[in-house]
């Protein structure tokens, strides 16, 4: 487990990535409700959350700011402040990107980069060969950050969100983690 760990020492504080468990749920409701904050951002309940944790394939990791120098695992408030987390399932030799999550005041520090890099990295180990998201068409922080690590748009669902306020298409983006992104041209539907 220590291995998935990756930190990123900043000024006084670190922020650890570490794989989440049954009990990250109510944690990672938290993070995702602080997250998701507008109108077509409906926050996932904890309830939803930790029935995926304990779902086949689902994998996911949380971020947390940690003032202490003890293992991440064993780390209580106020020593370690949850501030990201990101939910990815596994099927057959294919991922899928569930959610991502960062508390508004944590962004743009990497948090984001590193929970995508821990999941990325899970799945290489389970012998994964593509990753796949879907992302809104307006979300462009989103799509910068999947860009950044090497995720190609690859298709659109036509007003996939739909709320209140109208609907937006999805952008289907994949990752190929055995290198075929450069031999062969992306199909997906
Ligand atoms: C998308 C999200 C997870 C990014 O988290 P983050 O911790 O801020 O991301 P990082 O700091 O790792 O930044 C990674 C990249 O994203 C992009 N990015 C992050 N914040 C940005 C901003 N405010 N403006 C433009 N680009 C931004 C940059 O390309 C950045 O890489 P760079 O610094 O090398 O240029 C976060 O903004 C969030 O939780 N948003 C709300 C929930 C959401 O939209 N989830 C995705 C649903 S598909």
């Amino acid at each position: 487990m220590r291995d998935l760990l990756c930190s990123i020492p900043k000024e006084r504080n670190a922020i650890v990535v570490i794989p989440a468990g049954f009990a990250h749920g109510e944690v990672m409701a938290a993070v995702h409700g602080a997250a998701f904050d507008r109108p077509w951002d409906a926050p996932w309940s904890s309830a939803a959350i930790t029935d995926l944790l304990v779902s086949p394939g689902v994998y996911g990791f949380v971020a947390q700011i940690q003032v202490s120098s003890k293992p991440a695992e064993v780390l209580q408030a106020p020593e370690a402040t949850p501030v990201g987390m990101i939910l990815s399932r596994m099927v057959a030799q294919e991922a899928e990107i569930l959610t991502i999550a960062v508390t508004p005041s944590a962004r743009w520090r990497g948090v984001g980069a590193a929970l995508l890099e821990a999941s990325i990295k899970q799945a290489k180990k389970h012998g994964i060969i593509e990753i796949f998201l879907e992302v809104s068409e307006v979300n462009v922080v989103a799509q910068r950050l999947y860009h950044g690590a090497g995720f190609l748009d690859c298709g659109k669902r036509p007003g996939y969100y739909r709320h209140s306020e109208g609907a937006h298409d999805a952008v289907v983006m994949r990752r190929s983690l055995d290198g075929s992104d450069k031999k062969t041209p992306i199909t997906c539907v």
